[in-house]
């Protein structure tokens, strides 16, 4: 066993809980916990081609997903790769009910913001479309692995949180009218953004990237970070613009209608 899963898989919690498998001779590895605990699985599943068996314990989806993320001096990198698909996953509800309100419901936010994500995704298509609106009103992550991510997704990574989905749904959304219809739909509202942010209010989830500890320095970094690379979003993504997306997330500010 080993108990240190930490958020975004950091290298030396992965090469530790890596050798403990090599030393145990494992011949399976089996994740108990959140998508942080199911991604040190799939750390170990990389180098080691154990199947894995998960049990999710909140909405964050990872147990559905080929993609991995590791965390080095800092910085995350993500990657997809088949051996790090869990090989059965074991769905048990009651082990949800031990989730603080609040932990329940931010982990339920990030479930959406999947589904928000795969609606507008590039490589998205009628399936996942279905499965992402209806996954909105019932909290699906299974979208997440069908569908590329976008500029929701690449800033989370930056930041570690999904409290901009509200500010990146305002940001994407004249460029995916088609997509931000559907959320709306799913979520009973006329407007996507403001609906995500009402919601998000609704749960008692603290709408400002500065109530949960971000550095009001941090917010130039995290832009350029954002945009250095380029990836596939509905809206080409510029440094001033996201720049913009990142303050009015910093300040909690509720996205214009
Ligand atoms: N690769 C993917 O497809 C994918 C998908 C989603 C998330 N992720 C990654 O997973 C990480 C975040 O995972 P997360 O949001 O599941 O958070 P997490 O696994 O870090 O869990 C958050 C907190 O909730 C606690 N917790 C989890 N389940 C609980 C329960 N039933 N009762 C009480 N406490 C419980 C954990 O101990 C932890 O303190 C991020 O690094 C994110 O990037 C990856």
């Amino acid at each position: 066993m080993y108990a240190k899963a930490a958020m975004h898989v950091p290298l030396e919690i992965a090469e530790e809980a890596r050798r403990t498998a090599r030393g145990l001779g494992a011949d399976c590895c089996v994740t108990v916990g959140g998508s942080s605990t199911t991604g040190l699985g799939k750390a170990i599943a990389l180098t080691s081609d154990l199947p894995i068996l998960t049990m999710p314990t909140n909405y964050a989806g990872s147990e559905m997903t080929p993609i991995y993320g590791l965390t080095e001096a800092g910085a995350k990198k993500t990657g997809r790769d088949a051996r790090v698909l869990p090989k059965t996953v074991i769905y048990d509800p009651t082990l949800t009910v031990s989730l603080p309100p609040r932990l329940a419901a931010a982990s339920g936010m990030n479930a959406i913001a999947h589904c928000v994500e795969a609606l507008y995704a590039h490589d998205g298509n009628p399936v996942t479309s279905l499965m992402a609106e209806e996954g909105i009103r019932a909290l699906a992550g299974i979208s997440l692995g069908a569908a590329g991510m976008a500029l929701h997704h690449k800033l989370c990574h930056v930041l570690g949180g999904t409290f901009d989905l509200p500010h990146a749904a305002r940001y994407n959304r004249d460029a995916a009218p088609e997509a931000m219809a559907r959320v709306a739909r799913a979520l009973g509202t006329s407007d996507a953004p403001t609906g995500l942010y009402d919601l998000e209010a609704k749960l008692g989830i603290a709408p400002a990237l500065r109530d949960i500890g971000m550095p009001e320095e941090g917010i130039e970094r995290a832009a350029r970070i954002a945009t250095e690379n380029s990836y596939p979003n509905p809206r080409a993504v510029h440094y001033d613009d996201v720049l913009q997306l990142l303050r009015a997330a910093y300040e909690g500010r509720r996205p214009e209608p």
